[in-house]
């Protein structure tokens, strides 16, 4: 077992310039593969709708859907630090913000994540009232944006913003910001300007850290998202098992000799002398 991850681990890395590794997870076994890997933030990402759970969009995404998900990565996760997103609808007041952050810490999260900059501010203000870690999430941020196009800040009045909504997080007390899509000149300025850490996905290079999806890295989609890499391609692997299985049972070669359970010859003599004696009682 390594150090536990704190909360306030995030910004003394961004000082030791130590990158952060932040993965998304939904499950508890690949939590504890994650935590195992030395992953340092597992994260239960609002993505867990398309990629686990079949829904078209974060929109979809409920709180017992999050909740039911914290718990079971939670279950997985010794060293790492758990972060949590609250879903789309569930922060529209400061008060939702806080009823629902709390019901997330109850779940297992350390720190709450939710999208958007400057209107979000009373938000993490009240997060931070409540004793709640909050990361920020800028750039492209699919629960209000999906369907359009995902790069966001390359003309020059979006940079801006980005920058002005990356201070205003800081300001509220934000422990991190994650910037999604945007280009790596602008991630270079927003990480430069804040003190608390930047966590890019489509951000380039430069951020205190990197968040990937993790069916994304694992490679079950063909068609990857420029900004990821694939580090396996569990797609075949999973089909090829999955192929192979049935094939085997079809053809009778599973299960095999290996896989049965055996009975003592004295146990089994004794069970057809009592099938026997059951089957004469009903002839009688
Ligand atoms: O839910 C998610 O997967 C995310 C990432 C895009 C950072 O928020």
């Amino acid at each position: 077992m390594g150090m536990r991850i704190q909360v306030e681990s995030l910004i003394k890395m961004k000082q030791l310039k130590l990158p952060i590794v932040v993965m998304t997870c939904y499950d508890c076994p690949t939590a504890k593969l994650q935590d195992a890997a030395g992953i340092d933030v597992v994260f239960v990402g609002d993505s867990v709708g398309q990629n686990v759970l079949g829904y078209v969009g974060p929109q979809q995404v409920t709180m017992s859907d999050m909740l039911h998900h914290t718990r079971a990565v939670n279950r997985g996760v010794q060293d790492a630090l758990l972060m949590v997103d609250l879903p789309y609808g569930s922060y529209q007041t400061p008060e939702m913000a806080v009823e629902n952050g709390l019901l997330l810490v109850d779940a297992g999260a350390e720190v709450v994540k939710l999208e958007g900059g400057r209107e979000v501010r009373d938000q993490v203000i009240a997060l931070v009232g409540a004793g709640i870690g909050v990361v920020g999430h800028i750039g492209y941020t699919p629960q209000t944006r999906i369907g359009e196009r995902p790069l966001y800040g390359d003309r020059a009045d979006e940079a801006v913003l980005v920058l002005e909504d990356a201070l205003a997080l800081e300001t509220a007390g934000a422990l991190g910001v994650v910037l999604e899509c945007i280009p790596e000149r602008v991630a270079e300025v927003v990480t430069t300007h804040l003190s608390i850490p930047t966590i890019g996905i489509g951000a380039g290079r430069v951020c205190d850290g990197q968040v990937l999806v993790v069916n994304d890295l694992l490679g079950f989609y063909e068609a990857p998202f420029r900004f990821v890499r694939q580090y396996a391609n569990i797609r075949d692997i999973m089909k090829g098992a999955f192929v192979a299985y049935a094939a085997d049972v079809r053809s009778g070669q599973f299960p095999a000799e290996e896989h049965r359970f055996l009975m003592k010859n004295k146990e089994l003599r004794a069970f057809r002398e009592q099938i026997e004696s059951l089957a004469q009682g009903s002839n009688d």
